[in-house]
């Protein structure tokens, strides 16, 4: 194309073209897309200073000034606002990415270990200590080892539906343990003599849940068998017992009483220095000495061997003995009771 003259409102029109362009931007990304429309090849101006080279020799000089203005005019507004748009993108990124260093800290609730299990590492630790290994059983278990075994006669109240959870089928003769001392058959079964073992579990009774009952507890099982055992270790391990328990002032009283699988049979007490309201007997568990029948139920000849046992109900030594009222603070799992007792894990 041939063109005569380049005129200055030409220039003009072109440039404000895209000065107006060029302030509608809103955005870095959007400049970064327009950078061609705006001052590249396809830019008004870009198209404008490509008739230079067909204007009339004397025209080319000063058409050449008018496009070098517009064009500096142009990409300095350009700068310009590439300068600011990039300060904006800045600033928004650093709002996004803003942390704010004086806001409080969202701790992690840290659990702690419950106090039915501290008491019961505590407990099997004394025994550990003289000597004793730490059993275990099922919590389902067969009714043979819970009842039949133990000595417990067939029509036996305890054995009664009120009391035992027994499960369906009932012809399969299987049941939430009621006690620990299914574990003495099965300590005596499977272990060589003498034993010396400690079982705590837990143990099913249906019972309704209140302040003093759960139908779900725990009990702490001994058992020894040996040569020569009487009545007087029994009497010796308790009291030891007692005191790691409740201090050097406790002592132990023995009650005549009645267990199936126990011959002669105790109730047991503590004397408890530091109860609350005052020092006092405090009944603890049951106890006595292997009954022959239990023995030969195992296989044991009751001639050569005797043997002691007993067993405690673990929540109610927790409850007299570290003052909890209410049996709901044992079950319900919240962790500030559970905190007061220490070993904060
Ligand atoms: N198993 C008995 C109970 O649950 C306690 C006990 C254990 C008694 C061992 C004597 C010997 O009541």
């Amino acid at each position: 194309m041939q063109v005569s003259e380049l005129t200055q409102s030409e220039v003009t029109k072109a440039l404000k073209s895209s000065l107006d362009a060029l302030s509608a931007i809103g955005t870095a990304e959007e400049l970064r897309q327009s950078k061609a429309q705006l001052v590249g090849d396809a830019a008004p101006l870009t198209k404008l200073n490509a008739l230079i080279k067909s204007l009339p020799g004397d025209k080319k000089a000063e058409a050449g000034k008018m496009m070098g203005e517009a064009k500096a005019e142009l990409m300095a507004a350009f700068e310009a606002k590439a300068a600011e748009l990039e300060k904006i993108a800045r600033a928004q990124r650093l709002e996004a990415e803003k942390v704010d260093i004086t806001a409080a800290a969202n701790y992690i609730q840290r659990g702690a270990r419950h106090p039915l299990s501290l008491l019961m590492d505590q407990i099997s630790d004394v025994f550990v200590g003289m000597g004793w290994e730490i059993a275990d059983g099922p919590e389902l278990e067969n009714e043979w080892f819970n009842f039949d075994a133990l000595n417990f006669h067939p029509d036996h109240p305890a054995r009664a539906m009120q009391d035992t959870f027994f499960v369906s089928p009932v012809e399969n003769h299987l049941l939430l343990r009621t006690h620990t001392s299914p574990v003495q058959i099965r300590s005596l079964l499977e272990r060589e003599l003498p034993v010396y073992v400690l079982c705590p579990g837990r143990v099913f009774r249906t019972d309704e849940l209140d302040a003093t009952h759960t139908p779900v507890f725990h009990q702490v099982e001994g058992l020894a068998v040996d040569k020569g055992l009487t009545m007087a270790d029994l009497r010796g391990t308790l009291e030891h017992f007692a005191r790691v328990m409740f201090g050097p002032e406790a002592k132990i009283r023995l009650r005549p009483s009645y267990f199936p699988f126990t011959e002669p049979s105790a109730e047991l007490d503590v004397w408890h220095p530091g109860a609350k309201g005052g020092p006092r007997w405090v009944e603890w568990g049951g106890c006595g000495m292997v009954n022959p029948n239990v023995l030969l139920a195992a296989g044991i000849d009751p001639e050569v061997y005797s043997g002691f046992a007993f067993g405690m109900g673990i929540e109610r030594t927790l409850m007299f003995r570290n003052g909890v009222l209410d049996m709901h603070d044992m079950v319900e799992a919240d962790v500030r009771f559970s905190r007061q007792f220490g070993q904060v894990i």
